[in-house]
């Protein structure tokens, strides 16, 4: 997948890495980014042999360090709303069927946050630092920081780090259950390895199936998110995965899923 400039891609056997790689300019997203990062998603999502997907940023320093602001100047309103409402990385992250880990390395802002916000999962290495430090440069969050952040993190906190735009740490962002977990910066890969190929072994239909129930309950009412999860409960029914599920417990076996 050497077509890209700004992004590149990794195979580690069913785990496939997506680093973004602008280190000079700490990763910031620039259209770019998103444009190749859009066509890496649709690729990756239909390449059978990816069960998980890790997204981080090339370098020691950063994650991403948020929307590239160099790109900003000279857009008017229009081009802007249609450069964030269209097809985003963040839209492709968020509908993408695998379950994605952000591995966040760093300096974790702005866009970096609302993208790592965009993930399932999100593992940091104890110097990672997170804001939402649009207000700064007398804007506001556009790429889902008001809204995935406040469903994350609960209102209270969540406009505590809007209004201010001030850092938080590692051990802070733990607190508040914007990351996972944490560790330190030399055993982040390792770790975040572990936790993607635990998961790879699962059944790929359920986890799919259990990430749309899962996204469903901060969109719906309960009622309406109780009868999306029992109908997809009863998908799980129709798989080969279920019968080998079930049948590995009863023979006591490691199962095999094949997402089937
Ligand atoms: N957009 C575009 N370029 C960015 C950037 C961004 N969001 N964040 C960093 N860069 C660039 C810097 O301009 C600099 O480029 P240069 O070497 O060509 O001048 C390079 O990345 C390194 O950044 P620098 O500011 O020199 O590093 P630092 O260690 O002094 O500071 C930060 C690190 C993260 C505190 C600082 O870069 C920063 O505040 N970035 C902007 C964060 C932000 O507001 N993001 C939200 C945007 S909506």
């Amino acid at each position: 997948m050497s077509e890209f400039e700004t992004i590149s891609i990794e195979k580690r056997g069913r785990v496939a890495i997506l680093t973004i790689d602008r280190p000079e300019k700490l990763n910031a997203l620039n259209s770019a980014v998103h444009r190749e990062g859009v066509a890496a998603l649709d690729m990756l999502k239909n390449d059978e042999s990816v069960r998980v997907l890790v997204i981080t940023g090339s370098g020691e320093k950063a994650f991403i360090a948020g929307a590239d602001i160099s790109e900003f100047e000279g857009k008017t309103p229009v081009s802007q709303r249609a450069t964030f409402f269209d097809r985003t990385l963040f839209n492709s992250i968020d509908s993408f069927p695998k379950p994605v880990i952000a591995m966040v390395n760093g300096f974790c802002l702005g866009g970096g946050n609302e993208l790592a916000l965009a993930c399932d999962l999100r593992i940091c290495s104890e110097n990672a630092r997170f804001s939402q430090p649009e207000i700064n440069l007398g804007i506001m969050p556009g790429g889902g920081g008001t809204q995935r952040l406040t469903r994350l993190i609960g209102e209270g906190r969540a406009m505590e780090m809007i209004l201010l735009g001030d850092m938080i740490g590692a051990e802070d962002a733990l607190r508040f259950g914007l990351v996972n977990h944490v560790y330190p910066a030399d055993q982040l890969e390792a770790e975040t390895m572990k936790l993607a190929e635990k998961i790879a072994d699962k059944a790929p239909i359920a986890l799919q199936l259990c990430k749309e129930a899962v996204k469903f309950a901060s969109r719906s009412d309960l009622d309406e998110g109780l009868r999306r999860e029992v109908d997809l409960f009863a998908i799980c029914f129709s798989t080969e995965d279920k019968k080998e599920g079930v049948s590995a417990f009863l023979e006591k076996r490691k199962p095999e899923f094949k997402g089937r």
